[in-house]
């Protein structure tokens, strides 16, 4: 690379005219462009038919970790290569918006954290980001165990009456009660109740999911939301969330103008630790329509997203026992019969491995998207300004060369006694919570909440495949969702007899640190 300017500088010297010059800088980029991105070619039907990042899969393992995919005049790349990865969502990232994302998005998000870009994003940003602190995800552990309890009442009378149970929605009501608290204070008590409030999150939900895998934007054209009955349904529902929500701010903003308690780093109103009352003590304004929008963002992307993991990792455990059972020896003997608390989230090491292992195989959302703001290089190809980009968790997360058994739920791939796994460990093979700066900002929080849920439930339910269930099969809007449910026949399981946990004083054994403490079995 130093050459050509050296040429350059050179011819300079000795007077060759700067029109000459520009000919041939222009003839040497034009060599550069010869370097293609390599064209998936006849695969547009294949993608209607089914989910579509499974034959985006089978066009990765044909052209490799970037190729350029078409849809008459749309053309997308798919990236599945960690380097490139890395690059869009990291080293680069300036450079890059959340494209489509924020267009189907608006509707819902408006300029919310997730769609939002630029200036709007880094204030917002900041602004949430510290409402997420450690006590405040500390304070939570004990809303997942009491959201999680009533979920496990339900699951208690199917199986006295001996029913099956659909557990996929279990778990959507499950993670919307749980995010409503935590977000706002708000108790949609979904797993008991049909409220219109909760129709109408649903109304708005699959809303969002339809438009993002919709092949025509006709809800762009500014009649069709008089006239069909379906956009007329989402405006309504959007209205009575925005209603509710706006009743809330009220509410929350009379708490905070009422308590004596100073605004500080660590602020948590242990009444209402909400994350909206957190914003309010903070100073964020009632009135706009930011806060709103931001709120809309986390109820959705804290709600689907948890729902998801936690369906198909019960998924996962009917289909390998042996996990099963590891899994609920190591819960019986941590927690026992009681509510799990912060420091037992150190402990529960296998249950933790259990779903670091589901998120890879099944990630939510399988695939990111992007738009380029300016011209870059990926890999070894330029790409120009404009481009659309579809980075494949999916691909990423079940690359055969790089993962052993990729296909295989195997929890002891990382080491018990190992970090965590995450994007940064993993050198962007793995990121279930994306990277870079707009990484989840409510990956504990959602590690936690999975971890509790399913500890309670294994602890005290065994769970099998319903007999004559429907195939469990894919289908996708903004995370991957079952066709036809997950019906699970759910059984008490006869308690193994309580052992009272020994805890032995440090045994200090001269030259080996190694044995510390008695562990019950
Ligand atoms: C962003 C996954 C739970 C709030 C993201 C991203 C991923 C993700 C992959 C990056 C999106 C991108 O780069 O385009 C998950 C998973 C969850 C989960 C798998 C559950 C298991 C939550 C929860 C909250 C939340 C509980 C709210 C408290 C957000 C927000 C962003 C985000 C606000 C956007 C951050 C930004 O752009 O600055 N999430 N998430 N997520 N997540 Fe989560």
């Amino acid at each position: 690379s130093g050459f050509l300017p050296q040429l350059r500088n050179g011819l300079i010297k000795l007077g060759v005219p700067t029109e000459i010059l520009e000919f041939l800088s222009k003839w040497n980029n034009a060599g550069e462009e010869q370097l293609a991105i390599p064209l998936a070619k006849g695969a547009i039907s294949a993608i209607r038919s089914q989910a579509f990042f499974i034959p985006l899969y089978e066009l990765y393992l044909t052209y490799g970790g970037i190729f350029r995919l078409t849809f008459g005049p749309k053309s997308f790349l798919i990236v599945s290569d960690p380097s490139i990865a890395k690059r869009i969502l990291r080293e680069n990232s300036k450079a890059y918006s959340k494209g489509i994302l924020a267009e189907i998005l608006e509707f819902v998000m408006g300029k919310g954290l997730i769609p939002a870009d630029g200036e709007i994003w880094r204030v917002r940003r900041r602004a949430i980001v510290p409402a997420l602190h450690q006590k405040y995800v500390a304070a939570m552990i004990s809303l997942f165990g009491q959201a999680t309890d009533r979920l496990c009442e339900k699951l208690d009378a199917a199986a006295s009456d001996g029913e099956d149970v659909e557990m996929e929605s279990l778990f959507s009501r499950l993670t919307l009660d749980i995010i409503g608290k935590a977000l706002f204070n708000y108790d949609f008590d979904s797993l008991t109740n049909d409220t219109g409030i909760v129709e109408a999150v649903y109304t708005v939900l699959r809303e969002a999911e339809d438009r993002s895998v919709a092949p025509i934007p006709v809800w762009n054209i500014p009649i069709w939301k008089d006239i069909s009955p379906r956009q007329r349904k989402v405006t309504v529902a959007l209205k009575l969330i925005n209603d509710t929500l706006n009743n809330l701010i009220a509410i929350c903003k009379r708490m905070v103008e009422q308590e004596e308690l100073q605004f500080h780093e660590e602020y948590m109103n242990d009444q209402d630790p909400s994350i909206l009352h957190f914003l309010l003590a903070s100073g964020d304004d009632v009135s706009s329509k930011q806060l709103r929008d931001d709120l809309m963002t986390m109820l959705i992307a804290g709600h689907e997203t948890s729902a998801a993991v936690l369906t198909w990792t019960f998924y996962l455990l009917s289909k390998e026992p042996s996990v099963m059972s590891k899994l609920q020896n190591e819960v019986d003997s941590v927690i026992g019969d009681r509510f799990p608390t912060i420091d037992d989230m150190k402990k529960l090491k296998y249950t933790t491995r259990v779903i670091n292992e589901s998120l890879r195989l099944y990630p939510q959302p399988p695939v990111l998207i992007r738009r380029s703001l300016e011209d870059d290089v990926l890999g070894k190809y330029p790409i120009k300004k404009d481009e659309d980009i579809f980075i494949s968790l999916w691909n990423l997360h079940r690359c055969p060369n790089h993962w052993v058994d990729a296909e295989k739920f195997n929890p002891e791939r990382w080491p018990l006694d190992g970090p965590n796994p995450n994007e940064t460990n993993q050198n962007f093979s793995y990121l279930p919570f994306g990277g870079g700066p707009r990484k989840c900002i409510g990956d504990m929080f959602a590690l936690f909440e999975t971890v509790v849920a399913v500890a309670m439930l294994v602890r005290r339910f065994n769970f099998q495949i319903a007999l004559g269930a429907p195939p469990v099969e894919m289908t996708t809007g903004a995370t991957i969702h079952t066709t036809e449910g997950l019906k699970m026949t759910v059984t008490r399981r006869t308690k193994p007899p309580i052992i009272p946990k020994l805890e032995m004083p440090a045994l200090k054994v001269d030259g080996d640190s190694s044995i510390t403490k008695q562990q019950s079995p």
